[in-house]
């Protein structure tokens, strides 16, 4: 899209930093007190508030759930203030609940938005297998291939050998197959406890050292992994992934098709995307909350779509003069 001369646009990531910024400071509150519910709820209830704040007609397309399971921010609930643009949002309030919750590192505040329309809807259904690459190795994956077969199409594209590669994949038993056909491949592997969007998000950033994201994780950390990477100009695809005979026989009832490869085009069909993620606790991409008394420093990273403008900003929050002004107590 050729759009010489335009006057530039608004940036919705950074409306939406203040979104990952207040989650991850309410949430942050709840490091390693056990309860995943009441830092879920944290982070939900100020993403809530000033996602209303804020100058859009937004649907949550990706949200809490369905609306009788999670009293806010469930898939179709309406956000912002009901102003154009119309737009489909995708929240997740925490990914990483339970490393939050036990105090362990990687877990984030994250929004993605695009325009209305645009994100896939994933449904009931809970699974994607995925693969996921940054810039270089964009065009090159193949999810119906083998691991190997991939392996060596990054390695050729970002011209180093599979050995030199990193991938990054879930800690679970379902991914026994898959490791060791990596380990066979010869590539190295990050297993970790958590985190899939911070991980997809890492293929594309180039200091983390992550090459690849493989292996079955949730189906709303890939749409949401989905716009990162559009904006960040990455790749990511997906297939759903059903549990069993039951979910498979349901997903056919309505429609969903588990062999059909999800393109980057299927999970977000549009360049003008926005992200954004804040820490929460402290990870390899960002830093977590801290708490200094009088105040708060985040640090988040804020994506556009359109421009491909990745930036990353440290804030720092005055608790009393927040508390003055709004509703809910960082
Ligand atoms: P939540 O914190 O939202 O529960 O997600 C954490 C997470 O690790 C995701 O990053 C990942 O996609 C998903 O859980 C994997 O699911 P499971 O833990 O069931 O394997």
């Amino acid at each position: 899209m050729k759009v010489l001369g335009a006057t530039p646009t608004r940036n919705l990531a950074l409306e939406m930093a203040r979104v990952t910024e207040a989650a991850a400071m309410l949430a942050g509150r709840y490091m390693g007190r056990g309860d995943k519910e009441a830092a879920d709820q944290a982070a939900v209830n100020a993403m809530r508030l000033i996602l209303g704040t804020i100058d859009m007609d937004g649907v949550i397309v990706i949200g809490e759930g369905a609306k009788d399971k999670a009293p806010m921010l469930y898939n179709g609930e309406k956000v912002g203030n009901g102003s154009d643009p119309k737009v489909d949002v995708a929240v997740d309030p925490i990914d990483g609940t339970r490393p939050l919750a036990f105090g362990r590192s990687n877990s984030l505040a994250t929004v993605a938005v695009a325009p209305r329309g645009t994100m896939f809807d994933a449904g009931p259904f809970v699974y994607m297998n995925k693969i996921a690459v940054g810039p270089e190795a964009k065009g090159r994956i193949d999810i119906e291939k083998s691991i190997i077969e991939n392996l060596k199409a990054i390695a050729k594209a970002k011209d180093k050998a599979v050995e030199d590669l990193t991938t990054i994949i879930l800690d679970r038993p379902r991914h026994e197959g898959m490791i060791s056909e990596i380990r066979r491949a010869g590539a190295r592997i990050r297993q970790i406890p958590d985190g899939d969007v911070a991980a997809a998000v890492m293929t594309a950033w180039p200091e983390s050292g992550v090459d690849v994201l493989l292996g079955i994780g949730g189906t709303p950390e890939g749409v949401i992994a989905a716009c990162a990477l559009r904006a960040m100009g990455g790749e990511i695809q997906g297939k759903l992934f059903a549990r069993d005979e039951a979910e498979q026989r349901r997903g056919r009832e309505a429609g969903y098709d588990f062999d059909k490869v999800l393109t980057m085009d299927d999970l977000v069909s549009s360049e003008d995307v926005f992200f954004a993620a804040t820490g929460i606790t402290d990870g390899e991409l960002l830093q977590g909350v801290r708490y200094y008394g009088d105040h708060i420093t985040t640090d988040s990273l804020v994506v556009r779509g359109l421009t491909g403008t990745v930036r990353q900003i440290i804030a720092t929050h005055t608790t009393d003069k927040l508390d003055n002004l709004s509703s809910i107590h960082y």
